[in-house]
């Protein structure tokens, strides 16, 4: 079964409103010139939650096939939550996509597994497909224990998933040594995590299942490393920080098809 390759930018805490339209115009026109194919290579923007609207008012304006997301998610539906948005209210929006469990919400707002399995399940309510992300720090790729410390955060996310549900979620592998570091693994090292989550998909759901996800990779991508990380077997697209906002670059990794040869 071929999966379309996904490439994201999540813009993480840049671009307000204003500075969102004009990335996404740029990277629309830039997309449309290239004749960009969305259906050979998805495209994502993931703006911070007050852009999202502008970003909405320009896809619906322009009918671009550019998809957008949120960073993050409240497990919660709606009550006494001060400083949450819901799931519902993003559903409202138009929103594709959100992450959940990315690093630094685990490191600076102390979400374990638990909260990363509840905001799953509250994306999946509200119909909106969450980018589940993964990935070791540097102590513990040091100590060679990346598979089995990634492989423990797929199971926690996933808890209590049924498989037509897991079958639609992306799995964003980032090993946290290398964001915004301009460090980035190798190709052998994405492929051993992200196969290795693969084969954990067969394990706790099927075969089928683990064909259907998508599983990215995000760290310090590139337009000139994209094409060699692509290249891997179990890696079908990227989840790209600092590289997103600049929407030259963004549109270069998304079109890494037309440079890879
Ligand atoms: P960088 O591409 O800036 O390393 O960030 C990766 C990331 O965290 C995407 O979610």
């Amino acid at each position: 079964m071929a999966r379309t390759p996904f490439i994201a930018g999540n813009w993480k805490l840049n671009n307000d409103h204003m500075e969102a339209t004009h990335t996404v115009q740029k990277l629309a026109w830039l997309l449309r010139d290239a004749k960009h194919d969305f259906s050979e290579v998805e495209a994502a923007v993931l703006p911070s939650f007050t852009s999202i609207r502008s970003v909405q008012t320009l896809v619906d304006a322009d009918s671009l096939e550019l998809k957008y997301g949120a960073q993050d998610i409240s497990a919660h539906t709606s009550g006494a939550y001060t400083g949450e948005v819901s799931g519902p209210m993003l559903a409202a929006l138009g929103v594709s996509y959100v992450a959940v469990g990315h690093s630094e919400r685990r490191q600076f707002h102390a979400e374990t597994d638990e909260v990363v399995a509840a905001k799953v399940k509250a994306a999946f309510e509200a119909g909106i497909v969450p980018i589940v992300c993964v990935g070791e720090g540097l102590d513990i790729r040091k100590a060679g224990d990346q598979v089995p410390y990634t492989l423990a955060q797929v199971d926690g996310a996933l808890e209590g998933l049924d498989a037509e549900k897991a079958a639609q979620v992306v799995i964003a592998y980032e090993p946290v040594w290398a964001i915004g570091t301009g460090e980035v693994a190798t190709p052998e090292d994405a492929q051993e995590v992200c196969g290795a989550i693969r084969g954990r998909l067969v394990e706790l759901y099927s075969q089928e299942v683990a064909d259907a996800v998508r599983i990215q990779y995000g760290g310090s991508v590139k337009s000139g490393n994209i094409a060699s990380i692509m290249a891997q077997p179990d890696v079908d697209g990227a989840l790209v920080g600092g590289a997103s906002l600049d929407p030259e670059e963004f549109a270069k990794i998304v079109r890494f098809k037309a440079h890879a040869a």
